[in-house]
Parts: structure tokens; sequence; C-alpha cells
């Protein structure tokens, strides 16, 4: 991918609409071989992007999902007890216990591969996602650090292995919490706002090809209207299109009141919010007429 419009018509070409700014950091992370640190509300686009990036890179995706409690064995790797125990009673039956026995049970054969440790093994032929890393927890944080720093991990029992060239790393943060300094210097940053009401219509035209584009532009609007309210969690693109999708499905070729009244539930996803809204239809639809 030689240029910054390259990118963006390829990761189109997958059906994902980057704008500049996202494909600038992500052509930038690739040629500088910098993590890319993707920050943004639940929705826009941030995991998607690193699928489908993979796959214009031809590269295979390894995925983190960070989670609270996500400690460094579940990250890197495991070593596979059920079937070290099977080898144990084989090499008692045989009357093999020795020590050499008992080492070769931490040999290759009994690791179990977690994510880091396979992005480290696939080096450049892998797109790394950490995906959702506020999630995890300081001491996490801190480790990955250190791994992107240097890229080789230590296995006591094995050695210490290390990638030739990086993975391209992409990490995800929904932001419910600030990550670290350190971890953000480390990497290439990049906050990925709502789409333009322009861009979103084409991303629910390209994700809801049924859908005409008088609808996706009411969809569009009514969905920013809301983004605007205070909502506790406010509707991302993926709510923006099972929103078109769910008008296709019945047939409805227009969203009026009473029509989005009754497939609020693809969009509204929370009790209070709910409430808020179901007040305020006219309104919300309204801007979309207004739109
Ligand atoms: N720019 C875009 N182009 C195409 N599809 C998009 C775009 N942004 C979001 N989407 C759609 O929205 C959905 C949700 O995006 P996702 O990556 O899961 O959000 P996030 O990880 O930011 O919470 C995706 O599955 C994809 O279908
Ligand atoms: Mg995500």
């Amino acid at each position: 991918m030689r240029s910054v419009a390259d990118l963006t018509a390829a990761l189109r070409g997958s059906g994902y609409l980057a704008d500049r700014g996202l494909s600038t950091a992500l052509h930038l992370g690739l040629a500088l071989d910098r993590p890319v640190l993707l920050e943004g509300e639940v929705g826009v686009g941030k995991t998607e992007v690193a699928k489908t990036l993979a796959t214009v890179l031809g590269r295979d995706l390894i995925r983190l999902q960070c989670y609270e409690g996500i400690d460094t064995h579940q990250a890197l790797y495991e070593w596979d007890y059920a079937r070290q125990m099977l080898q144990i009673r084989a090499l008692s039956e045989a009357d093999l216990a020795g020590d050499e026995a008992v080492e070769s049970l931490y040999g290759p054969r009994f690791l179990v591969e977690r994510p880091l440790l396979k992005a480290v093994r696939a080096g450049d032929r892998a797109v790394l996602l950490i995906d959702e890393v506020d999630r995890a927890d300081d001491e996490f944080e801190a480790f990955l650090l250190e791994l992107l720093s240097d890229f080789a991990i230590t296995i006591p029992e094995i050695g210490t292995i290390a990638a030739k060239r990086p993975p391209l790393v992409i990490l995800t943060s929904n932001r419910t919490r600030d990550l670290h300094d350190a971890l953000k210097r480390r990497c290439l940053y990049h906050w990925v706002g709502y789409p333009s009401p322009e861009r979103e219509i084409e991303v629910v035209l390209e994700r809801v090809p049924r859908a005409s584009r008088q609808l996706a532009t009411k969809v569009v609007a009514a969905v920013t209207r809301l983004r605007e309210l205070d909502l506790a969690k406010p509707p991302g693109v993926a709510e923006t299109i099972d929103w078109a999708r769910g008008l296709d499905v019945l047939g409805a070729g227009d969203l009026d009141a009473e029509t989005a009244a009754d497939t609020l539930g693809t969009v509204i996803k929370d009790r209070d919010d709910l409430e808020l809204v179901q007040g305020r239809l006219p309104d919300v639809v309204g801007a979309a007429v207004a739109g």
C-alpha cells in the first residue's frame, strides 16, 4: 500500500469507509512500524477497521480481546495440563519418570499459544488487534508496553522467542478509563469520531444495499439527532445499520414517528434512554425530515 489514498481505496473495496485521518494513521503505523491506538465511542468502527485492514493486507488477524482481570497467561501462553497429565501417566507406566522426561513435559508440544505469542511468532505476516485495552487493568497495560517495545517473549522452559519484524498492532479503547501516557507515547494515536452524515449514509448503503438513499438519509439524520441528546448509550454506526436493516425488513419506505417507535429497540438499548427518546420521537424524526 503505497499511499494513504491507496489504503483508503483498498479498505473501501472491502466495505470499510475510512476518512482521511484514519487512513493516514494506519498508513503511518505501517510505514513507521508503530502500534496505532484507536480511541472512540462504542460502535464507531474501531474493531472493524482492524479486521478489514488485515484482509486488505492479506495478513492473518490475531485478536486479543481484553477484559477485566485478563492476565499475562491468558494473553501469552499456557501449558496444556491435561496433555501433561496424560504424558506423566504414560511415563510412569513405562517407568521413565527421570529428570529428562519431566523436562520434556515443558517442551513445545505442551505449549498452548495465546494471541500475543502467536503474534510474535507470526511477525509481519499478522495484524495484531488488542481490542478494548481500557478494560484490562494497569498491570496488564504495563506488561503490554514492555511487549510492544521489544516484541520478544521469554518462556523460562523454552527460551526467548522474538519477532524478526513486528506485526502491525492496532489497539482500541472505548475510553472507559484513561490509558497511561507511556502506552500512548509508544503508539500513534487516532481519535475515531462518529462519521459525518454523508459518510454514514454511504456506510448504510454499503451494508444494507436494499435500503434506498432516501431512507438511509433519514435514518442517519435521526441517529445524528439521537447522539445530540444526553443518552447513556448513544447509538453507534452498528445501530444505524441495524435500524436501516430493520426498517427494510419491515418494508418501511419511510421513517415517521410511529415506525420509529416500533423499531426503537434496534437503536436504543437502555431503559432510561428509551423513556427519554420516546417522548421526543416527532422531534427526532422531524429532524430527519428537515435534514
Ligand atoms: N466506516 C465504516 N465503514 C463500514 N462499516 C462501518 C464503519 N464504521 C462502522 N461500521 C460498522 O459498524 C459496526 C460496528 O463497528 P465496530 O468496529 O464493532 O465498533 P467499535 O469497535 O468502535 O465499537 C461494524 O460491524 C461495521 O459494520
Ligand atoms: Mg470494538
